[in-house]
C-alpha cells in the first residue's frame, strides 16, 4: 500500500512537532509544509526534508491529509478549504474558535462525505492518547466524581482566547469521554489577571445520570500540574498526565478487616501527539478506527460555551465584565 501524504499546516510552537512526527511516521510522507512566514516555514521545512509552500491551495493537489496547526482563529477557513478538496483533516484543538464556525465545518464534512463516506476528520485532543487514560479506561473504570486540574506559568502563546478554549477544553472533553454521558448543567466562575480573557477558571460539571466533575485551568500558575482525579465505586485513581503515572487505590478486606490497598499501574510510556497522529494516518488508509471525531470536537466546544457563559455571568455579577 503506497504511504499516506500528508501536508502540515501551521509549523510554530506545536506545528513544528507534527511535522517531525509525520517525517518520521510508519504509513506516511511529509509532503509539505505550508506556513506563510517566510523565515519559519523553509526553516521547518528544510529541518524535515520536505518542500515548503506559503499557502494550503498550492499544497493541496500534492496530498492526501493535512494536519492543521495553525492559530485556532484559522481552522474554520482552513478546514472548509482542505474538506472542499476532498482531503482528510486532523484538525488541532480546539476545534474551531466559535460554535458557527465548529458547525460550519460539521456541515461542510457531512457534504463531502456524500462525495467520499469514508473521509477521516478527527480533532487534535491529545490527552485521549495519554498512555495512562488508556490504562484507566481499560480498567473499566467507572468514574461518579472527577476532579482536573491543568496549570501553568503564563505563556507568551495563544493570549487570543481565554483559559477554558486553550487549555480546559483538554478536560471538557477527556471527562465527557471518560464518563460516557453528556454534561446537562455547568457552573463556572473565572477571572481575567494578566489578559483580557479569563486566565484562571473553575468549573463544575454535572453529566447525564449523575455523575460529578470539577475543573481547575489556569495560565497564572507558579508551576506545572496536570492531574485527574477520578472516584468511583469502592475505587479511586490518580493520575499524572505529564509524567505519565496511575495509581489505583481500591477498598479491599485485609486481615485486620477493610483497607485501602494502592496500586501502580503498570504504563508503556509513549509520546500521544505521536499516538494521536498516527491513528490518524491509519484511519486514512482505511487501518483503523481510532480518533477523536469533529462531533465530539464540537461536543467539547459545546461544553466549552457553557463554561465561558457561566464565567461571564459570574463576572457580571461582581459588577466586572
Ligand atoms: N494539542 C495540544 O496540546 C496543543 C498545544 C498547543 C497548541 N495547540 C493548538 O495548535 C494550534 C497552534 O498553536 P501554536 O501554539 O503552535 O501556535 P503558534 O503561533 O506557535 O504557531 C502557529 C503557526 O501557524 C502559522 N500560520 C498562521 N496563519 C497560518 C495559515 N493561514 N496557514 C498556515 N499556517 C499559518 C504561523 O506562522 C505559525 O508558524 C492552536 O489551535 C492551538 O490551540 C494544541
Amino acid at each position: 500500500m503506497s504511504k499516506l501524504r500528508v501536508a502540515v499546516i501551521g509549523v510554530g510552537h506545536l506545528g513544528q512537532h507534527h511535522a517531525r512526527i509525520a517525517a518520521s511516521a510508519p504509513e506516511a510522507v511529509l509532503a509539505v509544509v505550508v506556513d506563510p512566514d517566510p523565515v519559519r516555514g523553509p526553516e521547518i521545512a528544510g529541518k524535515y526534508g520536505a518542500p515548503w509552500m506559503a499557502t494550503l491551495a498550492e499544497a493541496l493537489p500534492q496530498v492526501d491529509a493535512v494536519q492543521i496547526a495553525a492559530p485556532t482563529g484559522f481552522h474554520h477557513a482552513l478546514g472548509l478549504q482542505a474538506l472542499k478538496a476532498g482531503k482528510h483533516v486532523l484538525m488541532e484543538k480546539p476545534l474551531a474558535a466559535t460554535l458557527e464556525e465548529g458547525q460550519a465545518l460539521l456541515d461542510t464534512l457531512a457534504a463531502a462525505r456524500q462525495a467520499n463516506p469514508a473521509l477521516v476528520a478527527q480533532v487534535g485532543h491529545l490527552e485521549r492518547f495519554n498512555p495512562a487514560v488508556a490504562a484507566l479506561r481499560d480498567r473499566g473504570f467507572k468514574p461518579r466524581f472527577l476532579e482536573a486540574v491543568r496549570v501553568s506559568p503564563f505563556p507568551a502563546r495563544s493570549l487570543e482566547v481565554d483559559v477554558v478554549m486553550d487549555v480546559m477544553i483538554h478536560d471538557l472533553d477527556l471527562l465527557r469521554a471518560l464518563v460516557g454521558r453528556p454534561v446537562v448543567d455547568v457552573e463556572a466562575v473565572g477571572v481575567p489577571v494578566l489578559t483580557p480573557y479569563a486566565d484562571l477558571v473553575n468549573a463544575r460539571l454535572k453529566f447525564a445520570g449523575g455523575a460529578f466533575a470539577t475543573v481547575t485551568a489556569s495560565r497564572v500558575a507558579r508551576k506545572k500540574e496536570r492531574t485527574l482525579r477520578a472516584f468511583g465505586d469502592k475505587e479511586y485513581a490518580s493520575l499524572d498526565f505529564a509524567a505519565q503515572k496511575l495509581e489505583l487505590l481500591r477498598l479491599v478486606m485485609g486481615p485486620e478487616g477493610p483497607q485501602v490497598q494502592p496500586e501502580q499501574v503498570d504504563i508503556q510510556e509513549g509520546e500521544p501527539l505521536r499516538l494521536e497522529i498516527e491513528a490518524f494516518h491509519a484511519a486514512c488508509l482505511g487501518l483503523g478506527t481510532e480518533g477523536v471525531t469533529w462531533e465530539e470536537g464540537q461536543e467539547a466546544m459545546h461544553v466549552a460555551d457553557q463554561v465561558q457563559k457561566a464565567v461571564a455571568k459570574s463576572l457580571a455579577e461582581l459588577g466586572r465584565a
